[in-house]
């Protein structure tokens, strides 16, 4: 069993962790309304770039308040595999409460950080929103573990946040306010991508798209 990052624990128990944090976020319309009203905009960008259909295997990294899980498990055929871990026992358990019981999905407890799974056993990996939660240290270890473990050719979606642009009134409103209770989400509207997306030879693309002003971000890698 993994242990707790010290991150999550002390920033996020409120969210992930504390009794009753499932019960409070898992409902669509609260995790919609934290994102502005874009989660079933920014799902259906992950779910564009990761592919129509999803034959080999998919790993998703870290789980989603939602239904972003079960519309990636319904894209995935007979043969294909989906995968998805996360850290908290928790989440994983929400998870599969959520999932119909003839999904194949298979669940584990693992840290992103640190992913128990060979090199370049995935055709393609999701990160929905983990980046802005880890500290600048665990987000890279994170980012080098997905690339490490999809295949060449394969892609590595991320979603995020990003610096709203100018005029856009949440960028004086709202991102003050993520910065007190999500302390590392700052790093990702500081200084763009290249502050934080590290230079890797094992990247030979990249493809970003800006949605809500700039507030969100998709970045497709793609696996060199
Ligand atoms: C993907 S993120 C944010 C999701 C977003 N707030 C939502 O629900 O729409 C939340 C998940 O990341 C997980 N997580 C954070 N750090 C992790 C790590 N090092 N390894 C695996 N999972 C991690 C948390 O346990 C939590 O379930």
């Amino acid at each position: 069993m993994n242990a707790i990052p010290a991150y999550l624990q002390q920033n996020y128990d409120w969210a992930y962790i504390r009794p009753g944090a499932v019960r409070l976020f898992e409902r669509a319309w609260l995790v919609d309304l934290i994102l502005w009203g874009n989660y079933r905009r920014l799902g259906d960008a992950a779910l564009a770039a990761l592919g129509e259909a999803l034959p080999g295997r998919t790993l998703q990294i870290a789980c989603v308040y939602g239904d972003l899980s079960l519309r990636i498990a319904a894209r995935v055929p007979q043969d294909g595999m989906f995968e998805v871990i996360d850290v908290l026992p928790v989440q994983l358990e929400n998870l599969r409460q959520k999932l119909p019981t003839e999904a194949r999905v298979r669940i584990s407890q693992q840290d992103s950080t640190a992913l128990d799974m060979p090199d370049a056993c995935q055709d393609r990996a999701l990160l929905f929103f983990l980046m802005h939660e880890q500290p600048a240290d665990a987000r890279a270890r994170t980012l080098a573990e997905a690339l490490r473990v999809v295949k060449p050719g394969g892609k590595v979606v991320i979603v995020d946040f990003a610096r709203p642009r100018w005029w856009h009134p949440l960028r004086y409103v709202w991102l003050p306010v993520l910065h007190q209770i999500e302390p590392f989400a700052a790093d990702l509207w500081r200084g763009g991508v290249k502050s934080w997306l590290p230079e890797s030879p094992l990247i030979a693309g990249m493809e970003r798209t800006s949605y809500f002003g700039g507030m969100y971000q998709r970045i497709v890698l793609t696996r060199g």
